[in-house]
């Protein structure tokens, strides 16, 4: 018995929808995944996540959505999140904040466990509580109760995610990496047990800044002067990596994706 769960990188607006859209069902389809995880914290243009954009994707095929530090930038998710179970939040956030940082799925009868976490650089608004300790903490509480447990990363910088991933190799049968939206070439399984990568990349433009047009990006860059990101859609795909967990809770397998889901620069009509 094994089964497998597609780990789908950050969801980038429109065309990150879009690319759901042309492709999640073929690519479940061809690919016998029986689960799959995505991070949407940038659904809504990119930063946060709304009500409806979070129902829609959740229709659209994925089954459990991730977070990271954009989670309550969308007021209305600091509401919602509490009741819809299908959204998890990293577990180090303050205690008593709304929603919940693990969650513990049915998947081809196995008990899978996901645990979401933030790392600490670069996030000046977020101070959460250290995530390896709570990755320590949530494993053993989790231990007991699960057949396998995932942990996704949400960290911009590429040593603490390979720091995590050796921190907690052997007792998980998953590391995944996100935010960065950028997929890294090192998927692996680590000391036999533990399916990794640094980044699981992005769905939405692959010839983007992070799903985001270059040229207000790159104007950012020259003037110094705060502009909004427009989303662009050249070349839509989904980016991820499939896991297969063996009837063990070991990972048997890690594979990297790259879904080419439609190719367009144009916006469609809305
Ligand atoms: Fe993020």
């Amino acid at each position: 018995m094994s089964i497998r769960i597609l780990f789908l990188g950050e969801i980038v607006g429109r065309p990150g929808i879009q690319a759901l859209k042309d492709g999640l069902k073929k690519l479940k389809e061809q690919r016998k995944v029986d689960f799959v995880v995505a991070n949407g914290e940038g659904v809504t243009s990119g930063f946060g996540i709304g009500k409806n954009h979070a129902l829609q994707i959740l229709k659209l095929g994925v089954d459990l959505i991730t977070t990271g530090e954009k989670t309550y930038f969308k007021k209305e998710m600091v509401e919602h999140i509490v009741t819809n179970n299908r959204i998890v939040r990293p577990a180090n956030y303050p205690a008593g904040n709304p929603g919940r940082g693990f969650r513990i799925c049915e998947i081809g009868g196995m008990k899978v466990g996901f645990i979401t976490l933030l790392g600490t650089s670069d996030f000046p608004r977020t101070h959460l509580a250290n995530p390896y300790l709570a990755a320590q903490a949530l494993i053993e509480k989790m231990g007991t109760e699960t057949d396998a447990i995932c942990v996704q990363f949400h960290a911009s910088t590429s040593a603490e995610e390979q720091t995590m991933a050796h921190h907690v190799a052997g007792k998980v049968a998953a590391m995944i990496g996100t935010h960065t939206k950028v997929l890294t070439a090192d998927g692996r399984i680590l000391n036999g047990n533990t399916a990794m990568i640094t980044d699981n990349g992005r769905c939405g433009s692959a010839v983007s800044v992070g799903g985001f047009e270059a040229k207000s990006e790159i104007e950012r860059f020259l003037t110094q002067i705060p502009s909004r990101s427009s989303e662009s859609w050249g070349m839509l795909e989904l980016q991820g990596v499939i896991v297969e967990i063996d009837g063990s809770g070991k990972a048997a397998d890690i594979e990297t994706i790259r879904y080419v889901a439609a190719t367009t620069s144009e916006k469609p009509a809305s």
